[in-house]
């Protein structure tokens, strides 16, 4: 068969493992040639590619980033943008695709297997939030990024008395602060799943400091929403990608002043940002994006088209890209209820405004 592979929306750690191991059962087990399609699903709409053989994913497995480098181009939103994806397919002569990417990349890849292509979806985002599977690649690596992040934060905090608001990534689902807060001791984990009350924040924080710690660490998830003011998220600026997100980011600064004006408290921000999605991936993801690639590479030969490869009690499996973009994977109550056991007075739970 001939194969095109191409990488959408945000990178993270992985990607290029997923490729590797693509390319290396389809060349040693199938006798598949490949077509790599540059960045996203721009690579289909202009017909940007280049060819993809052992050569070139030899060395691949530690790098971060994509070799096919990626975008959040939206073909939907391109005139003619579908049917040029079609076009290009067609004029390489490829009999399957498969698109690694989050929910974006896969709601395209769902409505171009509506108009007849063969396509398979391989799950992909830092934040952990795709439906159907448990775990997606590049998470793991954000956290152990994260962690490593607040434990260095914590010797500064304690060397100064301060309280340390630490942000990490996650647009609508707080996993990324949940397991590198837990992981790195936080006092306090916000998440977007549930707005918090900034003054519960801040009691919390001058009650540990009164039993007698003098230094806080608090981690917030970007997309954290202060219950007063509608719960809305922090927002960088009023652009909109191509799917319709906005940039968020700058709720630690906001969060910083807030607690320090409650608390009397010398407060710091740290912004995490990109360095979670860059760099090599920890072992974890490469055991799990080579997997994942694996499914997929099986998925079409066994004609699963219009699918995902999935984590499902540490097998992989194959469900519609439909179930997979139906439904963000957020936090869900049992694990808040869970971790909040860590906290005497004010967990996660409360810290984030549930009852
Ligand atoms: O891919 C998901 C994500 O990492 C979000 O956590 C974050 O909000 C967004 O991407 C950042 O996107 P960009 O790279 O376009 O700034």
């Amino acid at each position: 068969m001939k194969i095109g592979i191409l990488t959408g929306g945000g990178d993270c750690p992985g990607l290029n493992a997923v490729i590797r191991a693509v390319v290396r059962k389809g060349v040693f087990h199938y006798r598949d040639a490949f077509v790599g399609f540059l960045e996203g699903w721009r690579g289909l709409v202009e017909n940007q590619s280049m060819p993809l053989d052992l050569d070139a994913v030899s060395g691949i497995l530690p790098r971060g980033g994509t070799i096919l480098r990626t975008s959040r181009t939206n073909p939907s939103k391109r005139p003619d943008g579908i049917d040029r994806c079609i076009a290009t397919l067609k004029a390489h002569n490829i009999d399957g695709l498969v698109a690694i990417g989050g929910d974006d990349t896969l709601s395209v890849a769902q409505k171009l297997y509506e108009k007849s292509v063969k396509v398979v979806g391989v799950p992909k985002t830092i934040d952990n939030d795709l439906g159907g599977t448990d775990y997606t690649f590049g998470f793991d690596t954000a956290c152990n990024v994260a962690c490593e992040a607040i434990d260095r934060v914590h010797t500064t905090a304690e060397a100064h008395n301060r309280v340390m608001v630490v942000e990490v990534m996650g647009r609508d689902a707080g996993w990324i602060a949940l397991y590198s807060g837990i992981a790195g001791g936080a006092d306090v984990i916000l998440i977007p799943e549930r707005p918090f009350d900034v003054d519960k924040v801040a009691e919390s924080i001058r009650q540990r400091h009164e039993r007698g710690r003098y230094f806080s660490i608090v981690v917030a998830a970007e997309g954290a929403k202060f219950a007063e003011g509608g719960g809305a998220p922090v927002i960088q600026d009023m652009g909109k990608d191509e799917f319709g997100h906005a940039k968020l980011g700058g709720i630690a600064n906001v969060l910083a002043r807030e607690i320090e004006k409650r608390t009397g408290f010398e407060t710091r921000a740290v912004v995490l940002g990109h360095i979670q999605r860059g760099g090599t991936p920890s072992a974890f993801d490469r055991v799990l994006a080579t997997r994942y690639g694996l499914g997929a590479i099986d998925m079409v030969h066994r004609g699963e088209f219009g699918c995902m490869a999935a984590l499902r009690s540490n097998k992989i499996t194959s469900i519609s890209l439909k179930e997979a973009i139906s439904k963000n994977r957020t936090v869900d109550n049992e694990m808040i209820q869970i971790v909040d056991g860590l906290f005497e007075e004010i967990g996660v739970k409360e810290a984030a405004g549930s009852k």
